[in-house]
């Protein structure tokens, strides 16, 4: 039977830095109050002719160029995302990897919201171990900047773009193997974070509508207490169910959506300052790309080593949510 290992991480943001001064000149809000309530002091915002897509394949240059597998060798391409380069089609999975060179790659999108990345490394270890394919690239990308209304204080200040991606491959080296991944959802709480409009659901009836159909709305208060209990949940139960000290967690990557939500579930996990990835500072949420952006920061600082433990844990629109015990198992 063949294993899936994580062989490398790349990630990509944009150059435009948004900060929170400059939010303040746009809606009735300030430094202090966003820095307070969710830790977060900029995020970036792709240029406007820059794609999904476009921060996607950069991202994956770097995973590919890092994985030491040949780009021919990539056998499927899966992408997460909220923000497509189109709605509906073609997937953004599949720009990319025209955009790549990649022949006829197996290529789709999955839509999972924040729990995205996750979602596909899920789907990535289960096509493995299938024996189905051997070496896909997983991207989680996202311009969220494009679906934000940037006169809706409560979400505009939260949200930010980027893309991450990841090479999973076949390995039978048990030691290098993804350990287990646990996925759920739970559309009782649909409403807590929507983006309505548009679709059979709620569909246009006129092109004004159009304009704004895709923006994000939140119940932000309510979304902030399921987070914590969700994120909690899932992690306490992917270690029990194997066998896992929380101490033995070299790094734990929580989707970087709000800093109070991260110290939150941190604290009730034990984990200690040092083993907490926290990057919503720098960029915000970037939905479906912050777990892979945040593993990229710990790589390209050079805190991640070969075989340390990550334990991945996110939860998004949906409600969706998923967490990942990973040992990073590089080929070079
Ligand atoms: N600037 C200044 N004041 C703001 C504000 C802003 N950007 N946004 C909201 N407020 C105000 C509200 O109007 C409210 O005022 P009131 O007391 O006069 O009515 C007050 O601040 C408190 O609002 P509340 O919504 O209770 O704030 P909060 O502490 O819950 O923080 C969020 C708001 C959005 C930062 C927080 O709820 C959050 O992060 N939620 C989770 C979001 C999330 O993670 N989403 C993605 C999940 S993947």
């Amino acid at each position: 039977m063949s294993y899936a290992a994580l062989r490398s991480i790349g990630a990509y943001v944009p150059k435009k830095i948004l900060s929170n001064d400059d939010l303040a000149k746009m809606v009735d809000t300030s430094d202090e109050w966003i820095s307070k309530r969710t830790g977060i002091k900029e995020r970036r915002i792709a240029a406007k002719d820059e794609t999904t897509s476009d921060m996607g394949v950069e991202a994956a240059k770097k995973a590919i160029e890092r994985s030491g597998i040949e780009i021919e060798d990539i056998d499927m391409v899966i992408c997460a995302t909220i923000s497509p380069d189109y709605f509906c089609m073609p997937s953004t999975a599949t720009i990319i990897a025209k955009k790549l060179g990649l022949g006829n790659t197996t290529a789709f999108d999955i839509s999972a919201a924040c729990t995205g990345f996750v979602y596909i490394l899920s789907i990535a270890k289960a096509f493995i171990e299938s024996g189905m394919k051997k070496n896909i690239l997983i991207i989680g990308s996202e311009k969220l900047s494009a679906i934000t209304d940037y006169t809706d204080r409560g979400t505009c200040i939260l949200f930010g773009d980027g893309a991450g991606a990841a090479m999973v491959s076949a390995t039978q080296n048990i030691d290098e193997a993804i350990i287990d991944i646990n996925t759920g959802s739970d559309g009782t709480y649909a409403d807590l974070l929507m983006s309505p409009n548009g679709g059979t659901g709620s569909p246009h009836d006129s092109l004004d509508q159009e304009a704004t159909s895709c923006f994000m709305q939140m119940k932000g208060n309510e979304t902030f207490k399921v987070a914590v209990r969700t994120l909690t949940k899932d992690v306490v139960e992917i270690l029990e169910k194997n066998n896992i000290e929380s101490s033995a967690i070299k790094h734990f990557i929580p989707h970087q959506a709000n800093y109070r939500i991260i110290k939150a579930v941190g604290d009730a996990l034990k984990m200690t300052k040092e083993q907490v990835v926290v990057t919503v500072d720098k960029y915000g949420n970037t939905s479906g790309a912050s777990i892979p952006m945040a593993i990229n920061e710990i790589y390209e600082n050079g805190s991640l080593k070969s075989g340390e433990l990550l334990l991945l844990d996110a939860f998004g629109g949906g409600l969706t949510w998923g967490s990942a015990l990973v040992p990073f198992s590089p080929l070079k």
